[in-house]
């Protein structure tokens, strides 16, 4: 079903929100399609509190502006409140298990945990053991979140999103990733270029075209033919050791003016953000008209509120 024809239930209640292979095609639009009514309501000023006592603790081992901020200022934007637990302000970074570390918080009416950090099991550790939604803020493998503002800003930009092709070039990485799992869903066509000793994990990749339309190849020009969306994200993600060999691998599928001149004409360009003007992407491209990054990153804010709203209501 095309994502206009789709009609909102309101709920998706108690469901984690780990990798998005475990979300239908229609939870994936009600979020979408929450997420712009709520875009709408804060846009026309309309307060409301969905989500009045409800807490969301935020686990971080990692680093963050966009998820932090669009996930406390969100949940108090929807009448609750977020408890900000870095890593190293609590016993995770000092090596308490994260199985201990959901029956704990399961004992302090916590209504949603939302967690960035390192592996994915961990957060799978997480889920396994809490008593309430654990929302994926970022692993090494997947970005969800990221891939929900991500499509309703394309729904946004186009009108549709079925029948679209995105072109992912650069490092195979959790962006990669999450943006096969997702693409596919709607009915996207997702190409990931990327060059040999870069590509995205196979197991993920076969996940994905599953459920639609994913390859990977190593030809940008190939990778661009009729694009509607660029996508790109930095060479070296976190965590990641700096190397040469990795810019030199990576620097021939740089988005840039010339490769940009070889999408469709209607095509934009999209990044999760932070970026590296002049590597993975040039200054031109990301400043200039095609450009809809900074649409995408306001997104974040109204995409997981529609994540919290959903997931953490009451029924
Ligand atoms: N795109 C994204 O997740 O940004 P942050 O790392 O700033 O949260
Ligand atoms: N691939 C990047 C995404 C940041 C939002 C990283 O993991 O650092």
């Amino acid at each position: 079903m095309d994502i206009s024809a789709y009609k909102t239930k309101g709920s998706i209640y108690n469901k984690h929100m780990l990798t998005l292979a475990d979300y239908s095609v229609n939870e994936i639009y009600e979020i979408i399609l929450t997420a712009i009514k709520l875009k709408q309501k804060q846009h026309a000023g309309k307060k409301h509190a969905y989500l009045k006592n409800k807490t969301l603790a935020m686990i971080f081992s990692k680093s963050s502006t966009r998820t932090r901020v669009s996930f406390e200022q969100g949940i108090k934007q929807l009448g609750g409140s977020a408890l900000v637990l870095q890593q190293g302000d609590i016993q995770l970074g000092r090596g308490e298990t994260v199985r201990d570390t959901a029956l704990v918080l399961n004992r302090y009416g916590i209504d949603g945990i939302m967690i960035r950090t390192f592996k994915q099991s961990d957060v799978e550790e997480l889920a396994k053991y809490s008593n309430c939604p654990v929302i994926n803020g970022l692993t090494d493998e997947y970005h969800p979140c990221q891939v929900l503002a991500d499509l309703m800003t394309v729904y946004e930009h186009f009108g549709k999103l079925e029948g679209l092709k995105m072109a992912y070039f650069g490092d195979g990485n959790n962006m990669a990733h999450s943006l096969m799992l997702g693409g596919a869903k709607v009915g996207m066509e997702v190409v990931v270029c990327s060059p040999e000793g870069y590509k995205p994990n196979e197991e993920i990749v076969a996940t994905a075209a599953k459920s639609g339309k994913v390859w990977v190849t190593s030809d940008p020009e190939e990778a661009i033919r009729d694009c509607n969306v660029i996508y790109t994200d930095v060479f070296f993600s976190m965590g990641q050791d700096k190397s040469p060999e990795k810019v030199n691998a990576l620097m021939p599928y740089q988005v840039n003016e010339e490769l940009m001149a070889k999408a469709a004409k209607d095509a934009v360009f999209m990044h999760c953000l932070p970026a590296h003007r002049g590597e993975e992407v040039s200054e031109g491209v990301i400043d200039g008209v095609q450009s809809i990054v900074f649409e995408e990153a306001e997104n974040r804010l109204h995409a997981q509120k529609a994540v919290m709203y959903l997931l953490m209501k009451n029924k």
